[in-house]
C-alpha cells in the first residue's frame, strides 16, 4: 500500500496563541486540517463569549486565502464563569466545548480552577445541553510526584466529578498513561480522550538519556515506555473513544531553552506523516482515519469533513526543522526516525 486517502483530519485539541506567533503556527494546521479544537489559554484567557468571538475573528483573518480552515472555540472555565454567557454562546454555536485547566497545571493555567465545587453549576448546566467538557488531567498537589499527576487525577478528581454530574461529556485531553486509557476504556460513551502525535513517539528516556532535550519536554510529561505502548495501543485500537488531539503547543525556541523553559512540543507541521509511520508500524494504517478524522466528530456530534487528504510512501520527507516567526524560530518535533508518508493532496 503506497497511498492513502483519509476523510479531512481535525484535531481536537490545539494551541495557537495569538498575533505573529498565530499568523506564524496557524498555516501549518490549515494545510492539513479541517477544524480545530481551539484552547483558550491565552493571557489573559478567553473565558468569556466576547473573548471567544474576538479571538474567532483573529484566527479568521489570520487564516491564508482559499483555506476552508474552521475554528472551533473553547471558552476556558474559571470559578467566574458566567452560566447565561456559556449557554448563550453553545447555542449560537460559537462554543464547542469547555476547558477545564486545574490551577497551576500548566501554561497559563493560574486563572484555572482551584475549587471544584465552585463550578458545579456551570458543569450541570453543560451536562444538560450536551456541551463537553475538555480535561487537562493532571493534579497539582505538591506532594504528588510529576509522574504520577495524571493517574492520581482520575480518583482524586475525574471519577469524583463524572460522578457528581451525571451525563457530563468529559473530553480527557493529551492521556499519557495506561491508567487513563484503561480507564476510558471502560467508561460510558460520556468520556473519551485524546492523544497526541508526541506521546505516540516519545517516553521519558527521550527527554532525559543522554542530555535533557528541551523540546521533547511537555505536559502532561511523557511517562515509562510501556505507557506510550499502552497509548499506541488504544490510538491503534479502532475504539471511537480515542482520537487526535495533537496538543501542539508552540513556545519561541528562547522560551524552551531556558533553565525554566516551557512546556510544549510543535506537531502541526509534521503530524500526518508521524501518524501514518506509527500506525503503519503496527499494521494499523487501516485504522488511521478513525483516529484523526471520525471518532472526533463521532463524540462532537459533528459532520465528517467532506473532502479528503491524500498520503504518499516515498523517499523520507524533509521537514523543517524550525518554523520562523518575527520573534525567532519554534522547533519543529523531531521524531526521530525517518517519514515515508508524505501528504499529497
Ligand atoms: C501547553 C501550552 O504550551 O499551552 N503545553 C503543553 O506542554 N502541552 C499547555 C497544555 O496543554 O498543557
Ligand atoms: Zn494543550
Amino acid at each position: 500500500m503506497n497511498t492513502l486517502t483519509l476523510i479531512r483530519p481535525d484535531d481536537w485539541h490545539l494551541h495557537l496563541r495569538d498575533g505573529a506567533m498565530l499568523r506564524a503556527v496557524l498555516p501549518e494546521t490549515t494545510r492539513h486540517f479541517g477544524r480545530a479544537i481551539i484552547m483558550p489559554n491565552l493571557v489573559p484567557p478567553v473565558a468569556t463569549g466576547a473573548q471567544a468571538a474576538e479571538y474567532r475573528d483573529r484566527i479568521m483573518a489570520a487564516k491564508p486565502l482559499n483555506s476552508k480552515f474552521q475554528p472551533l472555540m473553547t471558552l476556558y472555565l474559571t470559578e467566574e464563569t458566567d452560566v447565561r454567557d456559556l449557554r448563550a454562546g453553545a447555542e449560537i454555536g460559537l462554543i464547542s466545548a469547555v476547558k477545564l485547566y486545574p490551577a497551576g497545571a500548566t501554561t497559563n493555567s493560574a486563572s484555572g480552577v482551584a475549587d471544584f465545587t465552585k463550578v458545579k453549576r456551570v458543569l450541570e448546566n453543560m451536562a444538560q445541553i450536551g456541551l463537553p467538557l475538555c480535561v487537562h488531567g493532571e493534579v497539582t498537589d505538591p506532594q504528588v510526584d510529576i509522574f504520577d499527576r495524571e493517574a492520581v487525577f482520575i480518583d482524586r478528581v475525574l471519577d469524583p466529578i463524572r460522578r457528581d454530574v451525571p451525563g457530563l461529556r468529559v473530553v480527557m485531553e493529551h492521556i499519557t498513561t495506561r491508567d487513563a486509557a484503561d480507564y476510558v476504556r471502560e467508561a460510558d460513551d460520556n468520556l473519551a480522550a485524546t492523544i497526541t502525535t508526541h506521546h505516540l513517539v516519545i517516553n521519558r528516556n527521550h527527554i532525559l538519556v543522554g542530555g535533557i532535550k528541551p523540546h521533547y519536554y511537555c505536559l502532561p510529561v511523557a511517562k515509562r515506555e510501556e505507557h506510550r505502548r499502552a497509548l499506541v495501543a488504544a490510538a491503534t485500537s479502532g475504539d471511537a473513544s480515542f482520537f487526535l488531539g495533537t496538543d501542539s503547543a508552540p513556545h519561541l525556541d528562547s522560551a524552551k531553552l531556558q533553565p525554566c523553559g516551557c512546556a510544549g512540543c510543535f506537531t502541526a507541521t509534521n503530524t500526518l506523516s508521524i501518524l501514518a509511520e506509527v500506525f503503519e508500524a503496527e499494521g494499523a494504517l487501516d485504522r488511521l482515519e478513525g483516529f484523526t478524522s471520525r471518532h472526533g466528530p463521532g463524540f462532537y456530534r459533528l459532520p465528517l469533513n467532506s473532502d479528503t487528504v491524500t498520503l504518499t510512501k516515498g523517499e523520507p520527507v524533509a521537514y523543517p526543522t524550525a518554523i520562523d516567526t518575527p520573534d525567532g524560530p519554534v522547533t519543529v518535533f523531531d521524531p526521530g526516525m525517518p517519514l515515508h508518508w508524505r501528504v499529497t493532496e
